[in-house]
């Protein structure tokens, strides 16, 4: 049984040290004791003052008060227990609109990475999710703000660190605490900065060749809704299910229904398992 750890402030100058010393420095950095939500508060950021906010900046809280979850709903955790942030991404011009699914992808990857250095296996489940053992451990908001000459993706990410059993906002969560890995806020965070930086880049550099990119690649062998039987919810109520067979190159998941594919480029899946 665990008991309630401490959740001690991050500490910023930690921080910056390990992002040295991963050759990973930080351009900007904001971590307010409390904060709305990082998403919203970052676009705010961003609209006041875009140059001071350069890519892979980071903006995070030891305690958001209005968290936002997908689809309208909330995130909502104790403070300190999670890793809770947003960076900017700016996307080129020329990058086709059509291929901006993999980004939250990309990030659950990112993350799930990191995680393995924190010592838990963790896969990305589509289209934002990563899990330990079939529990969230992590939730991706990916928001897109506009920016001069073009759009600046908003990614947030907000990752279960010290959450006990009693805390976890769902049955079906866990938190790093939980599944037996590092509680360490500071080197997580310089972890999947490391890893968020040069695949999304990759990524965006690569245009309509996104799907093609070794990172894409990546994110196919640690997503493991591929291959399970899922049912997918779409907007506006409708759901079916099946079996996800792919990952296309646009990062809409390809789903067999009765012999027929169908491409999910929007919605939620909940796995077999939880069914
Ligand atoms: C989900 O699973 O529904 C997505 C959760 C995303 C939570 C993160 S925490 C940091 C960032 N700021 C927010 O308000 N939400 C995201």
């Amino acid at each position: 049984m665990h008991t309630e750890p401490s959740r001690r402030p991050f500490d910023l100058p930690r921080f910056q040290e390990l992002c040295e010393r991963s050759r990973t420095p930080v351009a900007h950095l904001e971590w307010p004791a409390e904060l709305g939500s990082t998403n919203d508060a970052l676009a705010d950021r961003l609209t006041a003052d875009p140059q001071a906010w350069p890519d892979f900046s980071v903006l995070g809280t030891d305690f958001q008060s209005a968290g936002r979850g997908r689809l309208g709903r909330v995130w909502t955790v104790p403070p300190g227990a999670c890793l809770t942030f947003s960076v900017p991404a700016r996307v080129p011009a020329a990058f086709p609109v059509e291929m901006i699914g993999w980004l939250p992808v990309v990030t659950g990857w990112c993350v799930a990475r990191a995680l393995a250095a924190a010592g838990v296996g963790a896969g990305v489940k589509w289209p934002n999710d990563v899990l330990v053992d079939g529990r969230k451990i992590c939730g991706i908001l990916t928001r897109a703000h506009p920016s001069a000459g073009g759009t600046t993706v908003i990614i947030g990410i907000g990752i279960n660190v010290s959450l006990t059993a009693a805390e976890l906002p769902v049955p079906t969560a866990t938190s790093l605490l939980l599944a037996g890995g590092s509680t360490d806020r500071e080197a997580l965070l310089a972890g999947v900065l490391a890893e968020l930086r040069p695949a999304v880049a990759e990524v965006l550099a690569a245009g309509d060749r996104a799907g093609a990119s070794a990172t894409a690649a990546g994110v196919r062998s640690a997503m493991v809704t591929l291959g399970a039987d899922v049912r997918v919810e779409l907007p506006g109520d409708e759901h079916f299910t099946g079996r996800a067979v792919e990952l296309d190159d646009t990062a809409a998941l390809v789903v067999e229904v009765d012999g027929t594919r169908r491409r999910v480029s929007a919605g939620d899946v909940v796995h077999a398992r939880a069914l």
